[in-house]
């Protein structure tokens, strides 16, 4: 037997117990004849005292990150307990001390911050040394809780294919060569979407599945080229059923795993109120900072800028408030701060701070003591009001980014709140940027407002009955319902400008399904790795991957992806062509 006991479960009740643990060497002193080694395992740390001059000898020789076995006596520390961890109260007096591994030295300080790139490399030592162990345990447990809720609610949990058939639409496939079908290639899934809707076909009625989704996408710190979903498909079911079931699920992994009530329901708002208020879809709710419109104020100011976008319908003047730091914005960080703005697409950025009653800007000299007087009675004492006037939509992304960074860079917000939000009403139809062409906006199977669309109403003023739930400002979940009705999604696809074949080819089988009783029914898929990022407090959802990409789309350990031997390639039928350095990616 390596251990009776784990690192982190002895305490003053085992006293004079003769017990084994196992687990390696986390810190080694001498103090005078007697060494004293620090034993870890994922569950804690024990204090070894070796007194013994054969056993000092032997454990003399054992470096840190060692894997050994230690057996003695727990005796109480007394004086010298410890409440630094959980065992501090006792320590291992050693009769007997087994080397079952020896280590080399880490290859990098985990103490210090060390580069991303090695402990990447090393990412098992990485698991060992940081916290990462830790936010793994917690996912794990996080999984038993989803797996309870779904099994109590009646659902299924059903696998579905990892090899599946390639179809256009939302980010770039990840492509798997056929060998048996040579110049054939299957898809690894951006979800389980067609299936989950195949299975309410099928008579399933309720399916989960905790699952591995692959997207070839820009990746960003809440973007991972593979991600797992907790994926759901509900039978008979409206909006409202399946966003009870989704804040049931994250109500229930709050309360158990972070010992949080969230309140019921969770607050709901349309997408355009998300937009009009927030200028994002998924605003973070922690703090307040909305969007003010400054049209009424600015029609017919002296400043063209704004006089301009204020009459003009496709354009608009808003703003928003940064209250209590003007005196912390120095020119510099509101060139700074302007520069960002652009960044995010606007052509210009415009403040006015207001000091002992009096306002301050650049642009005074073009305002009327009315505009003046308004601006006044708007900005709080030491508030600054940032204005933009541009495009509709430019505006809004914009002033909707910049509140988000002001909110991080001035600690707007409480980091370990948590705010709930549902946004709904999404349109159902955007404009593609790089085709030019009408897409869907969630996905081609959405219900949306088919008599709209019929009427021939502008296609992006459609709405669709999609919803997202948002955390924080992170869109941590997002579904649909569907439709259900071929001929319906006949039309979808000739909106989109689908050709008939083109829809036979890449979604036939589902078309055929819905012709067999296919059940009205409604889904959502959260991503479980941005929930697990906002329960631990990170910013970035690697740090809850065992074995997270960069974001080249490689693993730095197993240094993937990487060439393979030309008889596969011969086998697949494969010439691989060198890539021209053309000076793009
Ligand atoms: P959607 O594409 O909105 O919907 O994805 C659902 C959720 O998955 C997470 N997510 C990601 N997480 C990490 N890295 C990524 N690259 C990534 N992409 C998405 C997000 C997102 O909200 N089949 C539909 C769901 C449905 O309609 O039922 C779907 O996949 O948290």
């Amino acid at each position: 037997m390596f251990r009776t006991h784990t690192c982190g479960e002895l305490s003053l009740n085992n006293a004079g117990q003769n017990v084994t643990i196992a687990g390696w060497i986390t810190q080694k002193r001498e103090l005078g004849p007697i060494l004293f080694l620090i034993v870890w395992d994922r569950f804690g740390m024990t204090q070894v005292a070796i007194n013994r001059p054969e056993l000092v000898e032997k454990a003399s020789k054992f470096t840190l990150e060692d894997v050994v076995s230690v057996s003695g006596t727990v005796i109480d520390r007394k004086e010298n307990r410890t409440d630094k961890y959980s065992t501090g109260a006792i320590e291992i007096d050693a009769t007997e001390i087994t080397l079952l591994n020896s280590s080399k030295p880490m290859p990098y300080d985990h103490r210090k911050d060390a580069a991303d790139t090695i402990k990447l490399k090393y990412r098992y030592l990485d698991i060992r040394k940081s916290n990462v162990l830790h936010s793994l345990v917690t996912r794990s447990n996080v999984s038993g809780v989803i797996h309870d809720y779904f099994d109590r609610n009646g659902f299924i949990e059903v696998e579905t294919p990892v090899l599946v058939k390639s179809t256009p639409g939302g980010a770039r496939d990840f492509l798997v060569p056929s060998r048996i079908s040579q110049g054939s290639f299957y898809a690894l899934p951006q979800s389980p979407q067609v299936f989950k809707q195949l299975l309410m076909v099928a008579g399933m009625d309720k399916y989960y599945q905790v699952v591995k989704c692959f997207r070839d996408e820009a990746l960003r710190a809440d973007r991972q080229p593979e991600f797992t979903q907790i994926d759901v498909e509900m039978s008979f079911a409206v909006e409202d059923d399946v966003m009870n079931m989704a804040e049931g699920l994250l109500v229930e992994i709050f309360r158990k795993i972070k010992n949080i009530a969230v309140p019921r329901p969770f607050l709901r708002m349309s997408f355009n109120e998300a937009m009009e208020r927030f200028g994002s879809d998924k605003p973070d709710m922690r703090f307040g900072m909305e969007l003010i419109s400054l049209n009424s104020i600015f029609k017919g100011s002296g400043f063209q800028a704004f006089n301009n976008a204020a009459n003009d319908p496709k354009m608009s003047v808003k703003g928003i408030i940064l209250e209590g730091k003007s005196s912390e914005l120095s020119k510099n960080q509101l060139k700074k701060i302007e520069k960002d703005v652009q960044g995010d697409g606007a052509k210009a950025l415009a403040w006015i701070k207001k000091e002992n009653g009096e306002l301050d800007s650049p642009l005074l000299k073009f305002f009327t003591a009315v505009e003046i007087e308004q601006l006044k009675a708007m900005i709080p004492e030491k508030g600054t009001l940032f204005i933009i006037a541009d495009k509709k939509g430019a505006v809004l992304t914009a002033l909707g980014n910049l509140r988000k960074r002001l909110a991080a860079e001035y600690s707007l917000y409480d980091r370990n709140d948590y705010k709930f939000l549902w946004v709904t009403e999404f349109p159902a139809f955007e404009v593609d940027e790089e085709t030019g062409r009408w897409t869907a906006k969630h996905h081609a199977f959405t219900d949306f407002d088919f008599e709209a669309a019929k009427r021939g109403d502008d296609l992006g003023t459609i709405s669709s009955r999609a919803y997202d739930v948002v955390i924080n400002g992170y869109e941590v979940g997002g579904g649909s319902i569907r439709i259900h009705n071929t001929e319906k999604q006949k039309e979808v696809f000739k909106f989109l400008n689908i050709s008939d074949e083109e829809a036979k080819e890449n979604f036939g089988f589902l078309i055929e399904a819905l012709e067999f009783g296919a059940p009205p029914h409604g889904g959502i898929a959260l991503g479980f790795d941005r929930l697990m990022m906002l329960i631990n407090g990170l910013d970035a959802i690697r740090d809850v991957i065992a074995f997270p990409k960069t974001t080249s789309a490689s693993c730095l350990m197993s240094m993937a992806p990487a060439p393979v031997q030309q008889i596969q390639l011969d086998e697949l039928g494969i010439a691989v062509v060198e890539k021209k350095n053309d000076g793009k990616n």
